[in-house]
């Protein structure tokens, strides 16, 4: 099998088999990328045109009862400082993304057990309240489906939870034994029975991760059709077990981002803080290769500090105005446009 062969099909709207994906990934370094990002950003255009889509991400606690390899706020970091917003700061966050055109709330945190279903439904019950036609999103992690059926019933109406690697022995060296793949994926497959807009997920250079290991990443996504895909490069944290093992790239990044785009033409992709950590105009590079959503911190600047999931994160230091206004202005210089709306998955329009 040639990988231009593979690049073809995948252009023109193909799923590809196992084999086929493995053997584009593994002859990355040969494939024309100018012309790859051109066909992305041809796909996107065509699904979305050049609107670039805001979610206004609040990181409302780090305390985490897991104890994934390669987090920074995992349950076994002593030395972190561990902090969890109130009720009054999380809304607070939401009245100034309110403010500044934002109208999708992302409530992401560690698995922390001080935040019940009941809690969290009040919140996102309160939320809905003030702003009807803001989304709620959600990201706490693997919950049982009655959970996720009580949070959907409240009005949260998206669920991110990255499935981090869709082959089972990379996902043991991620992850302490009691985390398995196969319930990460059923909290996947029950999130989209149940409604949700989904968001699955893997980090680029993840420690063990192979050209094989990746295929199966495409193929899962093939198979679940999540309405969003959120990748970044893999960093290292000092205070965790992957401290020397190396970051993933920038190049290989923006890679899979544009593969994302042409096999799931009509996901919402963001260009993530990871990757405009390893390159400081990473952000701007992922949308040009196909990425069509930002995610600024809404996040007091006094806690940003603290939900350190990597290091060298940028954007700890800014006020959320100043984060908006600097992504603006980054987003013009490359020929989008940023948009004031809910962003929905527009899939089923066509
Ligand atoms: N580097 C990059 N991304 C990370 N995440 C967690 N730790 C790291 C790291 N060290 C990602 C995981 C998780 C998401 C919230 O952040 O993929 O799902
Ligand atoms: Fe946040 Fe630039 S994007 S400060």
């Amino acid at each position: 099998m040639d990988y231009r062969d593979v690049l073809e099909q995948l252009k023109k709207g193909n799923p590809l088999s196992r084999e086929a994906w493995e053997t584009l990934i593994v002859e990355r370094e040969s494939v024309d990328t100018a012309s790859l990002y051109a066909a992305a950003d041809a796909v996107r255009r065509k699904s979305y045109g050049d609107a670039v889509y805001v979610r206004g991400l609040i990181e409302f606690t780090n305390y985490c009862g897991r104890n994934c390899y390669y987090c920074g706020i995992r349950a076994g970091n002593e030395r972190l400082s561990r902090y969890r917003l109130t009720e009054e700061e999380i809304l607070a966050a939401c009245e100034t993304g309110y403010g500044l055109g934002i109208r999708t709330f992302v409530l992401q945190g560690g698995e922390d057990a001080y935040f019940t279903d009941d809690r969290i439904c009040a919140l996102v019950g309160e939320i809905k309240r003030r702003y009807p036609e803001a989304a709620v999103t959600l990201s706490l992690g693997e919950k049982p489906r009655a959970s996720y059926e009580r949070y959907f019933a409240a009005g949260a109406e998206r669920y991110l939870l990255r499935h981090e690697t869709a082959d089972p022995k990379h996902y043991g060296k991620l992850h302490p034994a009691a985390q398995t793949l196969s319930n990460r994926k059923r909290c996947l497959y029950d999130l989209k029975e149940i409604g949700y807009q989904v968001g699955a997920g893997f980090m680029v250079g993840s420690p063990g991760q192979t050209a094989r290991t990746l295929a199966e990443d495409m193929i899962f996504l093939q198979k679940l059709e999540p309405h969003m895909v959120g990748i970044g490069p893999f960093i290292p944290h000092a205070d965790t077990p992957f401290k020397d093992d190396p970051a993933g790239t920038l190049e290989d990044t923006l890679f899979f981002l544009a593969l994302l785009r042409l096999a799931l033409p009509h996901a919402l992709l963001p260009a993530t803080t990871a990757l405009a950590t390893i390159h400081p105009r990473g952000r701007e590079m992922g949308l040009s290769a196909g990425a069509n959503v930002v995610m600024p911190n809404l996040s007091p600047v006094s806690v940003r500090d603290k939900y350190r999931l990597y290091d060298g994160k940028v954007c700890t230091g800014e006020e959320a105005a100043e984060c908006i206004s600097c992504l603006a202005r980054r987003v013009e210089t490359i020929g989008y446009r940023i948009v004031s709306d809910r962003g929905d998955w527009k899939g089923d329009d066509i």
